[in-house]
């Protein structure tokens, strides 16, 4: 717990905040996205990409100060980065650690890129996606979302 990764050459710790480690390598800024982070916002956030990792070869870690996660940022992180686990430090510690779920199916977290499906209409149903071998599969149309999923993440 206490090991300093290579990590730490490149970003410090941090106080108190979320540490979102183990994230698939190139994906930090898709993270960032899903968070609402963008180059305006006041918070206090580190990002390093392409970090070495025993575990998954390549990593990228997004820390971000005295900020916790909501479960649904949590849910949309999970979709691109499957791996990440999400720290909590409070005064320099890590508090807690865990990894992230992997639901069976998706509500109300990607829009169905069909335009004709009944979740893209005037008076849409909540999206509703199932998780298959090869991506995400829409439950109304059967549209299947099989690459570049953080574009369709709402
Ligand atoms: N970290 C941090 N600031 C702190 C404490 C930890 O930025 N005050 C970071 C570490 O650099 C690491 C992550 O939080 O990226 C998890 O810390 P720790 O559990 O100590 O590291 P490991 O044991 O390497 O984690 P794991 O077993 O999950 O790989
Ligand atoms: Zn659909």
């Amino acid at each position: 717990m206490t090991r300093k990764g290579p990590e730490g050459l490149l970003i410090s710790p941090i106080r108190h905040g979320t540490v979102i480690d183990h994230i698939t390598a190139g994906q930090a800024l898709n993270v960032l996205r899903i968070l609402g982070i963008t180059g305006t916002t006041s918070e206090e956030v580190s990002v390093a990409t392409n970090v070495a990792s025993g575990r998954v070869g390549k990593k990228d870690i997004v820390k971000i100060e005295n900020r916790e996660l909501r479960k649904e940022e949590v849910d949309r992180i999970a979709l691109i980065a499957p791996d990440a686990t999400i720290n909590i430090i409070r005064e320099y510690a890590v508090v807690e650690k865990k990894g992230v779920e992997h639901p069976r199916e998706l509500l109300g977290v990607v829009r169905c890129p069909n335009p004709g499906c009944i979740t893209n209409t005037a008076e849409p149903a909540r999206s509703r996606f199932i998780v298959v071998r090869n991506g995400l599969r829409c439950h109304y149309c059967d549209w299947l979302i099989s690459k570049e999923i953080a574009e369709h993440i709402l």
